[in-house]
């Protein structure tokens, strides 16, 4: 039995609106999910909102409402958005449902009966921005480093889940499987922090009296589940864990992708999880680094978010995607300006592919009136276009988008160097170089047609639209199918358009 490709992205807390930050993410995981739809695998992927805990009981409570009506808008607002987006997850998931209760009460009653949880006092020092108690080095000058604030000391009878015995088996499997988390620097250091020795025992429960708004543990009504605790196994929920029979099969397949604010609880608690309930291990985390503004990091305390609808009536989701995939080094932090989103488009998106579609298109409507001619059967462009196919595709699997545009735009750039060297407007001068033009302009509008389907998973719509101009060529076959070179059909009727991506003029 085959496992499908499974992507998840973090569930985001729903109390603010998308921004930049989960919109890159999301769109980052559609990206590959579309890719392996594309190479026909069966794709599973999953995002959701994660309701419970602290941090959203307080914003509920500033805006006068019950935290479930609260949740209930903004993760609304996060489905609509990500709709609005075109963005393809299979699957919506709320840690609020029914169904979630139900797997994360089976997964720590599990616990409970094999005597991994305990009862004791603890104190310790709590961040309520990362809802959970911080370790000493975690903290600069006494303060919570990702929050800037101090966090609160805490003493309170609490149950706890022993980590320690999973400890020697996590540092084993990072030894041995150097790609379960990328890029290596995340790697070395869940590896630094695992030697430390200092993750010992984790604290998985609040007391119902401080907080109410969470899963209660199913062996004591008293005390509601720590969020991270119940916000990670929706990533065994969204496929249908503990009582779909097939939750097994889809599981074998998983990928997280995540940004490194949340590496411990993904790199550290997770895979000890699911150790302790005898799960498998998930077969990669991927990790990249934050989005930030005028060197500030951006977040919902500074208010600097970038509101992605906005981005999509300024520019167009299209070119604003192409932006976030193509700007950030993976497992890098990149710094997000408009200016550079606009010498993007100008440079990457109306010269390099615009150009090349408008002016390959123009001149088969000037010399064959649109339609695609024979070809003399000399493929000088196919190399290339199987070249950055092949880096395309070992980009993608080691989730690098922005490697795998450059490789695109290799291509793309060795297309428009070609037309410049061939010079179909000399040809076109000398009627004896009939054919030859014919089989010069032939190769590009195959190469144009490889790149609008290698386009697809990054910039669907910009794909669909080149596709289409050519008539559409096979619709439905697998990407190995349609990059086989030839598949322009002689004959087929083009239609030129309007350019694809217009200058924006800057003054
Ligand atoms: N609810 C937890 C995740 C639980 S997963 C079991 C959480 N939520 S969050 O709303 O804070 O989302 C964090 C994630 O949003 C990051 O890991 C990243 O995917 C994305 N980003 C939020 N801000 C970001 C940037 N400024 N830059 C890049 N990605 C960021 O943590």
């Amino acid at each position: 039995m085959s496992s499908p490709f499974y992507i998840t992205t973090p569930i985001y807390y729903p109390n603010a609106a998308p921004h930049i930050g989960s919109t890159y993410t999301t769109t980052y995981a559609d990206t590959v999910a579309r890719y392996h739809r594309a190479l026909g695998e069966e794709t599973f992927f999953l995002t959701g909102t994660d309701e419970h805990g602290q941090k959203i009981a307080e914003t509920a409570a500033k805006e006068g409402v019950e935290p479930k009506a609260f949740v209930d808008r903004i993760s609304e607002r996060f489905r609509s958005t990500w709709q609005e987006l075109g963005l393809t997850p299979d699957r919506f998931i709320r840690t609020t449902e029914a169904a979630h209760k139900h797997a994360v009460r089976h997964f720590w009653q599990l616990l409970h009966d094999q005597g991994q949880i305990h009862f004791q006092d603890y104190s310790g020092r709590y961040c309520v921005g990362c809802e959970r108690f911080l370790t000493e080095r975690e903290l600069v000058d006494g303060k919570c480093a990702q929050h800037q604030v101090e966090p609160v000391l805490r003493t309170e009878a609490n149950y706890f889940f022993n980590m320690a015995p999973h400890m020697p088996w996590l540092i084993a499997e990072l030894e041995s499987n150097p790609d379960l988390i990328s890029p290596a620097r995340y790697r070395n250091e869940v590896l630094a922090m695992l030697r430390s020795g200092e993750l010992e025992e984790l604290c998985i429960s609040r007391p119902r009296e401080r907080l109410e708004w969470g899963i209660p543990l199913p062996f004591d009504d008293q005390y509601v589940l720590y969020v991270w605790l119940d916000a990670l196994i929706n990533y065994l929920t969204g496929i249908g864990y503990p009582d779909d029979p097939d939750w097994e099969r889809r599981w074998a397949g998983v990928h997280h992708l995540i940004a490194k604010d949340i590496l411990k609880p993904h790199a550290i608690f997770w895979p000890v999880m699911l150790h302790a309930a005898g799960i498998p291990l998930y077969q990669g985390l991927h990790v990249h680094g934050y989005w930030s503004m005028d060197n500030q990091k951006i977040s919902k305390s500074l208010g600097n978010l970038v509101d992605p609808l906005i981005m999509k009536q300024k520019y167009g989701f299209e070119a604003f995607r192409y932006y976030l995939l193509r700007e950030m080094s993976f497992g890098l932090d990149g710094e997000f300006s408009e200016e550079a989103l606009v010498r993007r488009i100008n440079a990457d998106l109306a010269n390099d592919l615009g150009n090349l579609a408008n002016r390959s298109l123009s001149m088969l409507e000037r010399y064959f009136e649109g339609v695609v001619p024979e070809s003399s059967g000399a493929s000088e462009l196919s190399q290339a276009a199987e070249s950055a196919a092949r880096q395309l595709d070992q980009q993608l699997r080691g989730f690098n988008t922005q490697r795998a545009l450059i490789a695109l735009w290799e291509l793309i750039g060795a297309v428009n160097k070609y037309i410049d060297t061939q010079a179909p407007w000399k040809l076109a001068k000398a009627p004896a170089s009939r054919d030859q033009l014919g089989s010069v302009l032939y190769e590009c509008m195959e190469a144009l047609r490889v790149i609008a389907v290698l386009l697809e998973p990054f910039m669907p719509e910009t794909s669909a639209r080149i596709l289409g101009r050519l008539g559409d060529p096979a619709p439905g076959a697998t990407l190995h199918e349609k990059l086989r070179w030839g598949g322009l059909v002689p004959g087929t009727q083009t239609r030129k358009g309007e350019p694809l991506f217009p200058r924006i003029e800057t003054s």
